[in-house]
């Protein structure tokens, strides 16, 4: 869990940028204590609702990706998930008692006009800043929360005139998961719920080569002065397989850094100029364990990021 003062210092702060958590040592504490409760805490106390995870696929690291480079190669999209409702935060849940000693584990899915209204307005204004188009996900086969989804994302492209060209698609998820894998151009801007968002960034995260290389940023509404609360954190969770060896990809946090530099501190500048250098130490051919090609310089963590700095010197 986050201690208080850690939590208190993350509400006055203009920015917060996460290192992955969690790992088979604490796999045994107890629920509440575990270290993916502070994330979970965090998002849901700094009411950040909006989880933008690019996955992008960098010009120089196709041959790093599972998929064919005809597949894969200039590959941009942008999965918009929502981050405080539905089954992570769902009541009730819990673990419970019943007859014959038997238990029953519950969680509880539900969504609410408000809270699928106000996600699919981040997605429609991205959209509008990209290729206009969105692909909304979720499970109306089978599931009421999914019916109210689809049906609340239409309305708000209905009702509002600045959503008007916006090209919206609605997809059931499990065929998203599928049609990430065949073709995955299709996409420009993915909306789904915590829990489809979850699964289906992991895997758009994959397509682009390396988990390692994916930032995200989680963000709440605006306030009365127009300041907005923002998490930025790497898509990649904390890879305890590799801890202390120095071969860690540190790419992810530091976009994650430029992506606060973009959306929490106006300096889109200095973001530009972070993302460049990036693709700069790439064209370099330098490259972490995980990205790592034929021909290519193989460096520890600690080197990469000297490297990225030096660009910018
Ligand atoms: C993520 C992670 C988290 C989640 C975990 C660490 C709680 O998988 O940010 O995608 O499930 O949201
Ligand atoms: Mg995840």
């Amino acid at each position: 869990p986050i201690t208080d003062e850690v939590f208190f210092k993350s509400l006055e702060s203009d920015a917060v940028i996460l290192g992955a958590c969690g790992g088979p040592k604490w796999d045994n504490l107890e629920f509440s204590k575990k270290p993916e409760r502070a994330l979970l805490k965090l998002r849901k106390e700094l009411k950040l609702f909006a989880n933008l995870r690019p996955a992008i696929c960098f010009k120089q690291l196709v041959d790093s990706s599972t998929l064919k480079p005809e597949i894969v190669s200039g590959l941009d999209i942008m999965i918009v998930r929502e981050l405080t409702g539905g089954i992570y935060f769902g009541e009730p849940r819990g673990i419970e008692p019943i007859e014959n000693n038997q238990r029953k584990g519950i969680n509880t899915h539900s969504y609410t006009t408000e809270e699928i209204q106000r996600i699919t307005r981040v997605a429609f204004d991205l959209a509008k800043k990209r290729k206009n188009k969105v692909t909304s996900c979720e499970k109306s086969n089978v599931m009421e929360a999914g019916v109210l989804w689809r049906e609340e994302v239409q309305a708000l492209k209905d009702k509002e005139k600045e959503y008007e060209k916006i090209d919206l698609h609605h997809m059931l998820a499990d065929n998203c998961a599928m049609q990430l894998l065949k073709n995955p151009k299709q996409f420009d801007v993915i909306l789904a719920d915590n829990l489809f968002g979850d699964m289906l960034s992991d895997e758009a995260a994959m397509l682009t080569g390396s988990l390692g290389l994916l930032p995200s940023a989680s963000l709440g509404a605006k306030d009365k002065n127009g300041k907005i609360r923002s998490l930025y954190e790497p898509v990649h969770g904390s890879a305890p397989d590799i801890t202390g060896k120095n071969i860690a990809n540190p790419i992810a946090t530091i976009l994650s850094l430029s992506m606060a530099l973009r959306y929490s501190l106006d300096l889109d500048k200095e973001a530009d100029l972070l993302e460049t250098a990036v693709q700069q130490v790439l064209d370099d051919g330098l490259r972490t364990k995980d990205i790592l090609s034929p021909g290519k310089k193989e460096v520890s963590t600690t080197d990469m990021g000297d490297a990225i700095v030096a660009k910018l010197k």
